[in-house]
C-alpha cells in the first residue's frame, strides 16, 4: 500500500510550503463501502481513502457477499446485494486496528438472520464494545464474547428484528450509524437520540441514496431516524480530503515559522470543524475559503500562514464531539503556544486505538512539557515554540494519530524527535512522510 516505517525522526525546518491535497476521508470511505454494500446496482467511489482501516471494510464487504473493485488508485466500484441480502461469510471477519469498521459491520448485520464472528488487532481488542452490544441487543440480536465485551465476539443477528428508540450515553458516531445501518434491515422507524451531535455522514449518505431520513430536533437533542427497507440507489460518491488528516499540515505549519500552505478539497462538515475553531481562537491564520456542497458534503480549501505568539485557549466541553480526533495534534500546538491550553470533555480519548490521555501526556512530559491530567480534561502548559527542546524518543503505542502528532511537533523541536511504532499511520494516511516532506518538513525513516 503506502508507507511502511517502524520509526520516524523528524527535525527542525525551516518553512512548510505549497499546495497538496491529504488523502480521503476515513469516515466516508468506510460508509460508502457499506452502504455501497447494501445497494443494488453499482456504486462509485471516487478519493475512496486506501488506507488498512479502509480496506479491513471493504474486505468485510467482500467477504459478506458484494462485489468490490479497485478500477484505478482512489476509484472503487461496489456492486451491492440489497438491504438483508449479505451472506453468511465463511470465516471471522478481522477489523484489523479500525473500530468504525467493526462497530458499523456489528449493526449492518445484526438485524439480519446469520452468524457471524468479528475480531481485530491487539489494540481492537481491548476496546469497549459493551457501547454497541447495549443497543443491538434491543434489536434481538444476541452475542458471546471472551470476555468484558471485548472482541472477539460472535453475534447472531436477529430474525425478527423490532425497531429501537435509543439515547446515546456517551456521544458516538460510530455508535450512531451502527444503529442506523441496523435499522435498514427492520420494519418500521428506528430512533437514535443524541444529545450531543456527533458527525453526520451516514444519515447524510443514506439520504442521498434513497433512504427516508428525518431529524427532529429540539434544544436538548436531536432525534435521528431511519424507515426500514428503503429502496437505495447508487450515487456516486466523491470522497472529500479528510479533515483529520488535515490537522497534521495544518497544524505544522501554524507551529513552523515562514510556513504558507493551501490544502485543497478538504471535507469541512460543521460536525469536524472543531479543530479550526480552536486554532483560530489561539490566534492562528487559517482562511478556508471556496466553500462548496460536494456530493452532499461541505467542501473547501485551507489556507494556513504562520503568524507568531499563538496562546492557550480553553476548549469547552460541548466541542469535544466535533474534534475528538484531533486532540493529540491540538495538544503539539498548545505545547508550543503562549500560555496554558485547558482541554475540557475528553474522557473518550481514553477509548481509542491507544489510551491518547495517557500517551499525549507521557510524549509531552518526555519532551519537557508540563501537562496536567484530571478524569475527563487535559491541560498542557505551552513553552512557546522558539524555546521548544525536543530531543524526545516517543512510542506512538501503535496510535496512527499519537505518531503523526509528535512527528510534527518535532518539525518545530531544537532537537530531533524520534517516533516508534509509525507503521500504524498506514491506517489512516498511507502517504503521510512523502507529503509532509514534499512541503519541506524534514522527516527521516
Ligand atoms: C468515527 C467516529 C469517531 C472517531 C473515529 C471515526 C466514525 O468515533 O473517533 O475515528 O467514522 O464514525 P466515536 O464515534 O466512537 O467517537
Amino acid at each position: 500500500m503506502g508507507e511502511n516505517f517502524e520509526s520516524v525522526q523528524a527535525f527542525y525546518c525551516s518553512g512548510l510550503k505549497g499546495e497538496l491535497f491529504v488523502p480521503g476521508d476515513k469516515s466516508i470511505s468506510h460508509r460508502a463501502l457499506i452502504i455501497g454494500g447494501l445497494t443494488i446496482g453499482e456504486t462509485i467511489a471516487n478519493g475512496l481513502l486506501e488506507s488498512e482501516d479502509v480496506i479491513c471494510t471493504a474486505n468485510a464487504i467482500k467477504a459478506l457477499g458484494a462485489k468490490v473493485v479497485r478500477k484505478k488508485p482512489g476509484l472503487w466500484s461496489i456492486k451491492g446485494v440489497g438491504i438483508g441480502g449479505f451472506s453468511q461469510p465463511d470465516n471471522v471477519i478481522d477489523c484489523g486496528n479500525s473500530g468504525t469498521s467493526v462497530r458499523l459491520l456489528m449493526g449492518t448485520v445484526s438485524t439480519c438472520s446469520m452468524n457471524v464472528t468479528f475480531t481485530g488487532d491487539h489494540s481492537l481488542r481491548k476496546r469497549p464494545m459493551d457501547r454497541i452490544l447495549i443497543p443491538l441487543s434491543k434489536f434481538g440480536a444476541s452475542f458471546s464474547t471472551y470476555a468484558d465485551s471485548k472482541l472477539p465476539i460472535h453475534i447472531s443477528g436477529s430474525e425478527e428484528a423490532i425497531p429501537i428508540s435509543y439515547e446515546l450515553p456517551v456521544p458516538s458516531a460510530q455508535v450512531k450509524s451502527a444503529i442506523l445501518l441496523g435499522g435498514l434491515n427492520v420494519r418500521g422507524r428506528t430512533t437514535v437520540i443524541e444529545t450531543e451531535a456527533t458527525r453526520d455522514h451516514t444519515e447524510k449518505m443514506l439520504k442521498a441514496f434513497g433512504a427516508n431520513i428525518l431529524i427532529e430536533k429540539n434544544a436538548n437533542c436531536s432525534k435521528i431516524s431511519v424507515d426500514g427497507f428503503p429502496t437505495l440507489r447508487p450515487v456516486e460518491i466523491k470522497v472529500p480530503g479528510d479533515i483529520s488528516s488535515a490537522s497534521f499540515p495544518i497544524a505544522a505549519a501554524c507551529m513552523v515559522p515562514g510556513s504558507k500552505i493551501l490544502i485543497r478539497d478538504v471535507g469541512v462538515n460543521p460536525l469536524r470543524d472543531g479543530f479550526l475553531i480552536s486554532l483560530i481562537e489561539m490566534g492562528a491564520d487559517i482562511e478556508i475559503i471556496n466553500k462548496r456542497q460536494s456530493a452532499g458534503e461541505l467542501v473547501a480549501d485551507i489556507q494556513v500562514t504562520y503568524t507568531p505568539n499563538l496562546k492557550g485557549i480553553e476548549v469547552p466541553e460541548n466541542r469535544a464531539a466535533k474534534m475528538i480526533d484531533e486532540y493529540p495534534i491540538l495538544s503539539m500546538v498548545a505545547a508550543t503556544a503562549k500560555g496554558s491550553t485547558t482541554m475540557k470533555g475528553v474522557s473518550e480519548l481514553r477509548f481509542k486505538e491507544s489510551n491518547r490521555i495517557e500517551a499525549i501526556a507521557k510524549g509531552l512530559m518526555d519532551s519537557g512539557v508540563e501537562v496536567k491530567v484530571g478524569e475527563d480534561m487535559l491541560i498542557v502548559n505551552g513553552v512557546s515554540s522558539k524555546n521548544f527542546e525536543g530531543g524526545s524518543e516517543i512510542d506512538a503505542s501503535n496510535d496512527h494519530r499519537i505518531a503523526m502528532a509528535f512527528i510534527c511537533l518535532g518539525l518545530v523541536s531544537k532537537k530531533s524527535i524520534t517516533v516508534h511504532g509509525t507503521q500504524s499511520i498506514q491506517t489512516s494516511f498511507p502517504n503521510f512522510v512523502v507529503l509532509m516532506n514534499s512541503i519541506g518538513a524534514v522527516l527521516k525513516v
